[in-house]
C-alpha cells in the first residue's frame, strides 16, 4: 500500500479530512507541520519569525526525505508549500483538496478557532499576496496530483469518503 499526500492550500482542510479519513480506514495519520514543530520544539509561527522562511523550507526538504525512505501506507497530510519537493512524486500517491480562495478564506474567518487559525499562518497576515501565491499555486497543484477533491461546501466527513473511494485505484 502506498502513502497517500494530502497538498492544497492552506485552509483548505486537509487537516480535517485527515483527521475523518483515520476513523474510517487503517491509515495512520502525520503531518509535516506537526513534524517541523516537534524537531524545532516550537511553533510554525515562532520558526517563520525567529529562523525565517528559508530555514522552515529546509526542514521540509529534511522531512521529505525522510518520507521517501522510511515512511510507509500512511496518510501524509503537508503544509500549503511541501509539494515543492522535488521528490514529492516518489513518496506516494497525490491527493489535491482544492477550493476556490474566497470560499478558503470564508471557511477559515466561519470557524468557532478563527483567529487561532489565521494568527498561527504567517503567510495568511496579508490577503492579498496570499491570493497572489493562490494564483501562482494553483497551476501547480493540479499538475501534481493524482486525484483532485473539490472540497467547496462539503464536510470532511464526504471528503474523507470521497477520497477513500478515488484512492482505491492508485494504492
Ligand atoms: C505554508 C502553509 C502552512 C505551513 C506554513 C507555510 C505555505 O501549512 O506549512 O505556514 O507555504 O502554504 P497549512 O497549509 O497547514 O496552513
Amino acid at each position: 500500500m502506498k502513502n497517500i499526500i494530502l497538498i492544497g492550500f492552506m485552509g483548505v482542510g486537509k487537516g480535517s479530512v485527515a483527521r475523518e479519513v483515520i476513523k474510517h480506514s487503517h491509515y495512520i495519520a502525520i503531518d509535516t507541520d506537526d513534524l517541523i514543530e516537534s524537531m524545532e520544539n516550537k511553533t510554525i509561527k515562532k520558526v517563520f519569525a525567529e529562523d525565517g522562511e528559508e530555514h522552515f523550507r529546509s526542514l521540509e526538504r529534511k522531512i521529505s526525505q525522510w518520507l521517501e525512505k522510511s515512511v510507509k501506507n500512511t496518510l501524509i497530510s503537508t503544509g500549503g508549500g511541501f509539494y515543492k519537493q522535488k521528490n514529492i512524486k516518489d513518496i506516494g500517491v497525490i491527493v489535491l483538496l482544492d477550493s476556490p480562495f474566497d470560499k478558503i478564506i470564508k471557511r477559515i474567518k466561519t470557524h468557532p478557532n478563527a483567529a487561532k487559525k489565521l494568527k498561527k499562518r504567517p503567510l495568511l497576515a496579508d490577503l492579498d499576496e496570499a491570493k497572489k501565491l493562490y494564483d501562482e499555486r494553483l497551476p501547480e497543484y493540479k499538475a501534481l496530483a493524482d486525484i483532485v477533491i473539490d472540497v467547496t461546501n462539503k464536510s470532511a466527513l464526504e471528503c474523507a469518503k470521497e477520497l477513500l473511494k478515488k484512492v482505491k485505484k492508485h494504492v
